[in-house]
């Protein structure tokens, strides 16, 4: 288990070294945990359905992070994306599933990825 501190509560010192996956990483929630994993001195495979923000966001943090394009409704593309991750950064210790929806489904952009926009 890793311990997870608060932005005061700790430096989240067992993060230092960690490989995760943070799905729907592009924006909100799981926007801020990649950003929060990345200064801990995580490596995070950004994967979100969102391209463009995820594509922005992952250039923008450097080598600790890579954007992957995943529908996670899709099980051959989340083993796609855990492929990915292992391949990328030698291993996987951390799995953030936050990807969803709090807005109608016509906001989504489930349609949006093609192959070529992956990784
Ligand atoms: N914000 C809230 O008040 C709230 C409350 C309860 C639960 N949640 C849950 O927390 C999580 C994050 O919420 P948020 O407010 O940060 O949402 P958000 O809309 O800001 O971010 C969600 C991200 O998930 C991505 N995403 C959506 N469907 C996807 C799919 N099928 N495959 C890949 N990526 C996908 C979106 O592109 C987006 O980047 C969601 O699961 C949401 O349901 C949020």
């Amino acid at each position: 288990m890793v311990k997870v501190e608060s932005e005061k509560g700790g430096d989240m010192g067992e993060l230092k070294g960690k490989r995760a996956i943070v799905t729907g990483g592009a924006s909100g929630i799981g926007r801020a945990i990649v950003e929060r994993f990345v200064r801990a001195g995580a490596q995070v495979v950004i994967a979100d359905c969102d391209v463009p923000r995820g594509e922005a966001l992952a250039a923008g943090l450097g080598e600790a992070a890579r954007f992957f394009a995943v529908d996670v409704s899709r099980r051959e593309e989340v083993e796609a994306l855990v492929a990915f991750a292992v391949d990328t950064f030698g291993g996987l210790e951390i799995m953030v599933n936050n990807a969803g929806i709090v807005e109608p489904l016509a906001k989504t952009c489930w349609p949006t990825i093609s192959p070529t926009s992956r990784g």
